[in-house]
């Protein structure tokens, strides 16, 4: 959440930080800002808006500026106005900020008594006077730094500008993203990935609370003790090809598309031989063998593929699974006895509540596996062991092919816990690999390429005040990531159901022409599903039926029929979701929502 950027060297820095503040948009779009250093001073401008509402008003300024930072912000602490926009000033210090200062009223008090006045309503204002305050009694930019940052409760990620050390940008961070790499034309920062993927594939993750300065030539690390410490680049696998919208009128329907490959990537980053290896990540065969729990901990889409992933690990591994979303674990985690193997979920792997709640969980002494996209992300580094789910760089706020490798990576992991147990044999075991790696792309792509038949429903439903979806089972658990697909894209209300709830309070609420969006995937619940649809039909709602080529007479029972791929019953909540996410950005085009970055949402939720 908030995405930071900054730049200096011999370039021109306004464009270099621009396009960076584009690449982070995604991680929040309520105001953007930027400072130049222009001739013997600087310049801001900021805008409460997107980063096209700042680039506007740049035109003509700044054009050969070789130092700038930006910020494109995700509301927090006041109102998203040009007021709260970043960089925030004070006499000799300008920064950008991502995260959250919780001591920051008393912070603010204290600055106050010391004569510093407050023209925003944000936490980060306090930080900068804090630095300001510092430096005035020093001058000493990293002593000024590490005594602030000591007294700052909360993650910040900052940008930092002195005015008297114009070739410099100084940065810091804490629980909050930060990276940085050197490339032909000078030094850059940013919050993620993408925005330095233009420049260079060699980033430095600086560590907690150590302090970077960069210059043109070159960056210094100071450790935690204030003394200089070595430079560690790693290569990231992604290129700036893979995050760019590739012809694609959204992110969204880019990633849509690119979860076929995605799937089977997944699949490949961990079988050996066609089976799951887990060994090539550090687990054992014996070490996987002794767990007798799992307890997995993500948040939004990542709990709903942790939802599929318990009734999968159930079934094949026979070991039960808690899942839990991480903002509720962190401060009520589940009594689990034995040992228990805790599994974050996340995809940017910066999710701030999961990032708490494994820290929680490592205290507790639990091995952890993270089930991550984003290499050398926060939860990856804190996870004991990471299987890698190979999505590529996922820009679309709404999550899809996330989710979707999540899911695979979840199967993988209870066919390799299943295999261990010596509950599934080595072939059962790689003809479900096989399917994952295979079958389900394929099933996958065939539903993207019904686009057309997808679009046609989705004028059915554009109107809809309300709508539900209702399965049972492993449907049931793709009707919550397929419902939140909905209502976060196309801003419809939309709930999810397990189907046999209805009774209980739920069927009040429909009435004529009211969609239900019913899946009856899994044979398993054919009639059970039947009699629920009836019972919806009988209140006068509007039915239209998900099911596989194995339900007789699908017709007779919905008002629309959409037929899926038949894959073996777990496997179906790839086929029904996929539809869900093609449906959820088919309404949103049509009701000329704004597709890749909802309202109010942002991707990378760095703060609690
Ligand atoms: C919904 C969505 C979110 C994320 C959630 C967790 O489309 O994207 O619900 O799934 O914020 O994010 P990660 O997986 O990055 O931890």
């Amino acid at each position: 959440m908030c995405g930071i950027v900054g730049f200096v060297g011999r370039k021109r820095a306004k464009e270099c930080v621009l396009s960076g503040l584009y690449a982070l948009e995604y991680r929040g779009y309520d105001s953007a800002g930027i400072t130049l250093k222009i001739g013997d001073g600087y310049e801001t401008v900021k805008c409460a808006g997107r980063v096209s509402a700042l680039d506007e008003r740049l035109r003509g300024v700044g054009s050969d500026a070789s130092v700038a930072i930006g910020h494109t912000r995700w509301a927090t602490h006041g109102e998203p106005s040009e007021r709260n926009a970043h960089p925030h000033e004070s006499k000799s210090v300008i920064l950008v900020h991502n995260g959250i200062i919780d001591n920051f009223l008393s912070l603010r008090a204290s600055l106050a008594e010391d004569g510093y006045s407050f023209k925003s309503e944000t936490d980060t204002e306090a930080i900068v006077h804090l630095i300001d305050r510092e430096y005035a009694k020093t001058k000493d930019a990293r002593l000024a730094i590490q005594s602030a940052a000591s007294m700052l409760v909360g993650s910040f990620a900052l940008a930092i500008l002195f005015c008297d050390r114009p070739s410099e940008i100084w940065a810091v961070r804490r629980n909050n993203p930060l990276i940085c790499a050197v490339g032909a034309e000078g030094s850059y920062l940013a919050s993620d990935i993408p925005a330095l993927l233009p420049y260079s594939r060699e980033v430095l993750r600086p560590h907690d609370d150590e302090i970077l300065c960069l210059t043109e030539e070159k960056i210094t690390l100071y450790q935690k003790d204030g003394t200089e410490g070595a430079l560690s680049f790693e290569t990231v696998a992604w290129d700036y090809e893979m995050a760019k919208k590739d012809g694609f009128e959204h992110f969204l329907i880019k990633e849509i598309n690119e979860e076929p490959e995605a799937v089977s990537r997944t699949a490949r980053g961990i079988t050996e031989g066609g089976l799951p290896d887990f060994s090539g990540i550090g687990m054992s065969g014996e070490l996987l063998a002794s767990f007798d729990s799992v307890s997995v901990i993500a948040c939004g889409s990542a709990y709903h593929a942790g939802i599929v992933g318990r009734m999968l690990i159930e079934r094949l591994a026979g070991i039960p699974v808690f899942v839990t979303l991480a903002s509720e674990y962190r401060y009520d985690p589940p009594i689990t006895a034995g040992n228990t193997l805790v599994v974050p979920i996340s995809q940017s792997g910066e999710t701030a509540d999961t990032l708490a709640a494994l820290k929680l969980a490592k205290e507790r002494g639990a091995h952890s596996l993270g089930i991550i996209n984003t290499v050398g992300s926060a939860i990856a580094r804190e996870s004991e062991f990471v299987l890698y789910t190979n999505a590529g760089p996922e820009i679309s706020v709404a999550t899809t092919k996330g989710y979707t490798t999540q899911v695979a990576s979840m199967y993988l992991l209870a066919i390799a816990l299943a295999h261990a147990k010596g509950r599934l044999t080595g072939g059962e075991a790689r003809e479900m690999c096989e399917l994952i790696r295979t079958e389900v792309p394929r099933a996958i792509r065939s539903i993207i390429d019904r686009r057309a038949e997808i679009r046609a429903l989705a004028e059915e439903i554009k109107s809809a005040k309300d709508l539900y979806y209702i399965g049972r089972g492993s449907d049931y658990a793709a009707c919550l990531e397929s419902a939140l697909k909905l209502k976060e894209v196309s801003y419809i209300h939309t709930e999810a159901y397990a189907a046999g709830e209805l009774k209980h309070g739920t069927l009040s609420l429909i009435t004529e022409g009211v969609p239900v969006i019913a899946l009856a995937c899994d044979k398993k619940y054919h009639d059970k599903m039947i009699g629920n649809i009836r019972e919806v039909r009988a209140r006068g709602g509007f039915v239209i039926l998900l099911a596989g080529e194995d339900l007789e007479a699908p017709s007779e029972y919905a008002e629309r029929v959409f037929i899926l791929p038949t894959l073996e019953g777990i496997f179906m909540p790839f086929a029904s979701v996929v539809f869900s996410q093609l449906l959820a950005y088919e309404v949103a085009y049509i009701l000329g929502c704004d597709i890749d970055c909802p309202r109010n949402l942002a991707k990378s939720v760095t703060v609690e």
